[in-house]
């Protein structure tokens, strides 16, 4: 088999057998299949597509690239979330703290900023000392010890993932269903949870633009994890404005921080408790999503969540005092807001541009293995339907750089479209599939 007979049979519109697909990755993974073949196949695969067989094959054979864990030894039932990404998505800073203060073990692996959204694991190192290079002893110490653990993709699991995810991002092959299903999917099956909630995002700020889309992949993924016999459950939620108010790594920490304190926007406290919730259900702690919730909304009150989130951070290295002090943690040299040039009601903020607009910023990268800008983003002040008077504060931008500030000022003016009448706020959640 040669590398380059599966990228023209893909190229030309054909079905990928089981062993041609695993002949790819098994040899990419070796190194055998150089950079520049993988990334024609990826974008041969993003724009022919793949059957729901084919993006079967594909998971299990990235799963199957590395070690898979069994977590049984150490507790008899762990859970796991994941984001299909967004732009100011840090529901994970929030939501695993949470799920781990009613004594259900949280192991997650997850990963980097991909194109213009933003990663769990550039935001979680904005902590001063937080290290998410574990192995796997390590990971599962961390598990049995504090019950909780989120780390990078270790070389030992899905290998073929964590090689695919980084050459995908910069080489505008990141949207294509079947490499994100099998992408996340695989990471989930190799990590080993019984449970897995998938937060699928629908919009400008995701690889998903529709909601039709987005269930699709929902439904593709659910699928995938209950052949490899885990309980799967998505929520598909919009992404069509920045969630929150906060985009940026360091920036996003401290609104993390704040919501786990009991405050925080009301849209993202919102999505944390939905997705916490369905990992409460799976779980079988909870019966109902109400239940769920008056649960976990006790646990922000009571303090709970915050002292877990503070045991977490500690025990993979993260400086305490940052946390108890945010002011500590990076923090940009330029710092302005952004005046309304008008009145009116705020009809769309276009969280694609605002995505792009924190990489251009820094705090993305533009290719592989790019520095990361911890401080620098933007922190909005309005969200659609509010209304806003000429000269208000639209937002805030944080920045390094006088000059990528000032393009920044112009691509954020851009991202907002305006009405005259009221508009009302979109819905959140748009559905959740069980
Ligand atoms: N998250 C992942 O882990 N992989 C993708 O491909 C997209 C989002």
């Amino acid at each position: 088999m040669r590398a380059v007979d599966s990228i023209v049979k893909k190229r030309d519109g054909g079905e990928l057998s089981a062993e041609e697909i695993q002949f790819f990755v098994d040899g990419y993974t070796r190194g055998d299949i150089p950079d520049y073949q993988a990334a024609a196949w990826c974008m041969a695969v993003l724009l022919r597509g793949m059957t729901h067989r084919e993006a079967s094959d594909l998971t299990l054979a990235m799963a199957r690239s590395g070690d898979t864990l069994d977590l049984h030894h150490i507790a008899p039932f762990v859970v796991d979330k994941h984001s299909t990404g967004g732009v100011g998505d840090k529901t994970t800073l929030v939501v695993a703290p949470l799920v781990a203060s009613q004594g259900l073990p949280v192991g997650k692996m997850s990963g980097r900023g991909l194109d213009f959204t933003a990663g769990t694991l550039d935001k979680l190192e904005s902590i001063r000392g937080f290290t998410v290079t574990l192995g796997q002893e390590e990971f599962l110490r961390q598990l049995t010890e504090h019950g909780i653990v989120v780390a990078g993709q270790s070389a030992d699991l899905a290998p073929a993932d964590g090689k695919l995810y980084a050459l995908r991002d910069v080489t505008g092959t990141v949207e294509s269903m079947p490499l994100i299903a099998s992408s996340i999917m695989s990471k989930k099956i190799a990590a080993g949870a019984d449970a897995i909630v998938l937060d699928v995002k629908a919009g400008k700020g995701a690889f998903m633009k529709t909601e039709a889309e987005a269930e699709e992949l929902a439904e593709v993924m659910v699928a995938i994890g209950r052949g490899a016999g885990r309980k799967v459950a998505a929520v598909v939620s919009d992404m069509n404005q920045p969630l929150g108010y906060a985009v940026g790594n360091a920036l996003e920490v401290r609104e993390a921080i704040d919501t786990l304190h009991g405050g925080g926007p009301t849209d993202f406290r919102e999505h944390c408790l939905i997705v916490a919730g369905m990992m409460l259900l799976l779980a079988d702690k909870a019966s109902s999503l109400d239940e769920a919730r008056s649960i976990l909304v006790r646990s922000l009150d009571d303090g709970n969540a915050w002292h877990k989130f503070m045991e977490w951070i500690i025990a993979q290295g993260g400086d305490g005092a940052v946390l108890e002090a945010p002011g500590l943690l990076p923090s940009a040299s330029l710092v302005e807001d952004l005046p309304s040039p008008q009145a009116g009601t705020i009809a769309e903020i276009d969280a694609y541009q605002v995505g792009r607009t924190a990489v251009l910023l820094g705090g993305g990268r533009e290719k592989k293995g790019d520095p990361i800008d911890y401080a620098v983003g933007i922190v909005h002040h309005k969200k659609v339907g509010d209304q806003v008077e000429n000269g208000e504060p639209l937002l805030t931008i944080h920045a390094n750089d006088a000059g990528k500030l000032e393009q920044a000022r112009r691509r954020l003016l851009s991202a907002i479209r305006w009405s005259n009448e009221p508009v009302a706020p979109p819905s959140h959640t748009h559905n959740i599939i069980r």
